[in-house]
């Protein structure tokens, strides 16, 4: 008979981690999500260790005690802070894991598409130092693709926007690849930057990051509400006093700060289906455009979009969740996997890593 500790040696967990700007998720083979974290490290200053992880870590943000520093180390889609980005990863791949040490691991991650080697090649260590057997790298906007239910066989085009937190990714994916891309580091988070600086200087007060992203999950919206003077209490820190203190803030008020980014990510979009070729523009104009990411969230984005485009516009199921379970089907069509990972080493060779311990 099989003893347990040998059977778990037969184990291999086959996980797919989307690695973002304001979370990570990571989801295992035939347990689907697992994990879901805000990508978040709580720093003690004097000591420069990490004291909290994800949600632990989010939920001192803004009220951190004296010497600790809650952070973001990815900025954008990109490793900015190369070692906690490491330490983070690690982290949550063992919270991750199906649990015994023998577990062996093969994982698919997401990138960006304009990802520079330098930074492909610092997420590959990332994730080799989370004890990762086998890493695969897959572009973002394809596994977002395969997530939101474009078929690999399908040999028509398909257009999917993934609105996250630090990035836009428009993927045009035919046939299982990408045929045409375009990646802006502009995201969701942008407008949050623009509320809060609204507030500072038009009405002076100054709000922390959770009343920010209260705002603008709860109160704001892409199209011009139908009663402008709704309103919502928001606190904060009076700028001229210092002291604690509120304002009310408009639905009429908050628009115009929304639409001003949506605008941007709209004309984005626009601008990139200008750029494809006949018998895709064709496909496209069929079909319209699929929405995923956190960001397509916010409240009238299709709408906002479809008006804009002048195409059917779509949101994803979960659209969080969309690059992740496209990561997770590719353990489902290995030929496809090896297809699309990027892991060109020869390539990755040459890059020398700039970040240092
Ligand atoms: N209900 C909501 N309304 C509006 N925005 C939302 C909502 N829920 C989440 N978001 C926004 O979605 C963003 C997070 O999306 P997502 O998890 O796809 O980002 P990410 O993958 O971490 O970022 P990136 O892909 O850019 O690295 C955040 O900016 C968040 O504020
Ligand atoms: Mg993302």
């Amino acid at each position: 008979m099989l003893k347990i500790s040998s059977l778990k040696k037969l184990v291999t967990d086959s996980m797919a981690i989307d690695l973002g700007t304001a979370s990570t998720i990571i989801a295992v083979k035939g347990r689907d999500i697992v994990l879901d974290e805000p990508s978040m490290v709580a720093v003690n200053e004097l000591t420069e260790e990490i004291v909290a992880y994800g949600k632990e870590a989010a939920e001192m943000l803004g009220r951190e005690g004296r010497d600790v520093n809650v952070r973001a180390p990815l900025m954008g889609g990109v490793v900015a802070d190369f070692e906690r980005t490491k330490k983070m990863l690690a982290h949550f791949v063992k919270e991750a894991k199906t649990g015994g040490s023998q577990v062996s691991l093969q994982a698919v991650m997401s990138m960006v598409s304009d990802v520079t080697h330098v930074e492909q090649r610092a997420l590959l260590n990332a994730a080799e130092e989370a004890h990762i057997g086998k890493v695969y790298m897959m572009e973002e906007g394809l596994a977002a693709a395969f997530g939101a239910g474009v078929l690999p066989s399908d040999k028509r085009a398909s257009a999917v926007i993934d609105f996250g937190a630090g990035t836009t990714n428009i993927a045009i994916v035919a046939k299982g690849t990408v045929v045409h891309s375009r990646s802006e580091r502009l995201g969701s988070n942008e407008i949050n930057a623009a509320l809060a600086n609204h507030l500072r200087r038009h009405r002076g007060l100054q709000v922390g990051e959770e009343t920010t992203e209260m705002l603008k999950t709860n109160f704001a919206s892409a199209f011009l509400p139908e009663d402008i003077t709704k309103s919502i209490t928001v606190r904060g820190r009076d700028v001229q006093t210092g002291s604690p203190g509120a304002v009310e803030v408009t639905a009429g008020e908050v628009y115009p700060i929304v639409e001003s980014i949506v605008r941007r990510i709209a004309q984005i979009v626009s601008d990139t289906l200008t750029e494809l070729r006949p018998e895709v523009a064709a496909d496209i104009f069929d079909r319209g455009v699929i929405l995923t990411g956190g960001g397509a969230l916010l409240e009238g984005l299709d709408q906002y979009l479809r008006g804009f485009i002048s195409l059917p516009v779509t949101v994803s199921d979960e659209p969080r969740y969309a690059t992740v379970r496209g990561l997770l089907k590719m353990f489902d069509e290995p030929e496809l996997l090896e297809k699309v990972s990027r892991n060109e080493l020869s390539l990755l060779q040459n890059a020398e890593i700039p970040f240092e311990a």
